[in-house]
């Protein structure tokens, strides 16, 4: 073989529709053992993994004697034939007749099979992408998120991107990011959300999905400062609306990944049996009725009261999401945690129009939205209230000036989904190259 032999190489994923062939792979030593008299290499293209087996006296002497100088990692082609190999995941492994070496690393790799704490392997982000386990979640990653834009070109959806620059805030402002604009401030954006309810009353059912980002000051295995959200809104569509779209969504989403990475889901040892309820309808309970489950559970472990008004920290979600075997919606939060654009509920002055959905198993929440205010009076009122810049809400007080409709949307958040349906405690390895408060490189 030559170096350019890589041009006919097959990949793994394809291997099976060349069994009893001689076909050429090309990737990186992921590990080895030897007996003496056979050798054994795994090795991943990015697609898989296949165990290439050379026996000596059926490989030439000169490529049986390279495994000594093979290292993790090392960059190779391999020629083989593909044969059946039952007792393989795969189900067939590669019978080596030719390698050729591209480089050996000079240093040892620096992840090894031993346990390294969490620092080092966010520290070596770069190289932890090649392991088993981050090709689990992001291939599960990739899956949701090309369900999540299925499920709404299939419904006839537009897309809409929504500025990442923007001039004020969405989602209060203790956690926006400012930076410099040409003499003026400009903030990352929070959320598309206000420059989707434009677009919806342009198109009728739009999604923006992008980066968004929150100085998060807090460290916690559910906070991102950077993270991706998808956001669907809808005109003439009230809060009942909402909820049903939400649980199609999230029920679209994990069936989709139950159908096509059973392979990625095993690697992570999900209990996927606490995925296949996943399914409509999902349990529909107030806010009022989330803090009775609360009280309840509280009189029974003796902890403090929690106090109608206040908003679910996490332990409060895990307890009330515990009660159910599948996401769990709650609404009708009290307006005053609530963000200033969201319809005050005309029966109860007191709480929004708001909905979140809870995962289970303690995940939390995985989708903020509500029906929107779409009256330009009350609106006017809840910017002065929050003490928001007027001027830089001019443009979105004109959507109530100019055929103001109910209206209603949410926001999915990419990495809290992930965690969620691959099992994993911590949000950060959910996204490539994660950052978070103490974390901006590499
Ligand atoms: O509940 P949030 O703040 O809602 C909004 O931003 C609305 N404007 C959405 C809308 O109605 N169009 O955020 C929505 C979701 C949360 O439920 C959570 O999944 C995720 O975004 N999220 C975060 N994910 C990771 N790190 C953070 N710091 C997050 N903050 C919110
Ligand atoms: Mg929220």
């Amino acid at each position: 073989m030559e170096k350019q032999d890589f041009k006919k190489r097959v990949y793994i994923e394809d291997l099976h529709k060349h069994l009893g062939q001689e076909v050429i792979i090309a990737g990186w030593l992921y590990n080895k053992r030897s007996s003496g008299k056979i050798h054994f290499l795994l090795v991943r293209d990015g697609t898989n993994i296949i165990q290439c087996v050379a026996a000596k006296g059926e490989v030439p002497e000169v490529v049986f004697t390279l495994y000594e100088k093979l290292a993790f990692e090392s960059s190779m082609l391999i020629k083989g034939k593909v044969t059946e190999d039952k007792r393989s995941p795969l189900g067939f492994e590669l019978q080596v007749s030719d390698l050729l070496v591209l480089q050996v690393p000079p240093e040892e790799y620096p992840i090894t099979k031993k346990e390294h704490g969490i620092e080092f392997l966010m520290d070596h982000r770069h190289l932890w992408l090649r392991s088993r386990k981050q090709f689990a979640v992001l291939r599960i990653r990739h899956e949701i998120v090309s369900a999540i834009r299925d499920f709404f070109n299939e419904r006839n959806f537009i897309l809409i991107d929504t500025p990442i620059f923007t001039p004020a805030a969405c989602e209060g402002t203790s956690t926006l990011f400012e930076t410099e604009y040409f003499g003026s401030n400009a903030y990352l954006t929070q959320s598309g959300q206000l420059y989707a309810e434009a677009a919806a009353l342009a198109f009728g059912k739009v999604y923006c999905f992008g980066p968004t980002f929150r100085a998060e000051k807090s460290k916690t295995r559910r906070h991102l400062t950077e993270f991706w959200m998808v956001e669907p809104e809808v005109a003439f569509f009230d809060l009942d609306d909402d909820m049903k779209l939400a649980e199609d969504f999230i029920s679209y989403i994990v069936q989709r990944v139950l159908e096509r990475r059973e392979m990625e889901l095993e690697i992570l040892e999900r209990d996927v049996s606490k995925l296949v309820n996943v399914k409509p309808p999902f349990p529909k309970i107030s806010y009022t009725e989330a803090v009775k489950i609360l009280h309840d559970k509280g009189t029974q472990d003796n902890s403090p009261q929690f106090e109608w008004g206040n908003d679910f920290g996490g332990t409060d979600e895990t307890v009330i999401s515990e009660q159910f075997d599948r996401p769990v919606i709650v609404h009708r939060y009290p307006s005053a945690v609530k963000a200033f654009y969201m319809k005050r509920d005309p029966q109860d002055e007191r709480v929004a129009l708001a909905m979140d959905v809870l995962a289970p198993e303690g995940y939390g929440e995985i989708i903020g939205g509500s029906q929107r205010e779409d009256d330009y009076d009350a609106l006017l009122k809840r910017i002065e209230e929050h003490k928001l810049p007027r001027q830089a809400f001019e443009w979105y007080l004109d959507l109530r000036r100019y055929g103001s409709v109910p209206h209603a949307g949410f926001g999915l958040g990419i990495e809290r989904t992930v965690a969620w349906i691959c099992g994993i405690p911590h949000i950060r390895e959910t996204i490539p190259f994660p950052r978070t408060i103490y974390r901006l490189t590499p």
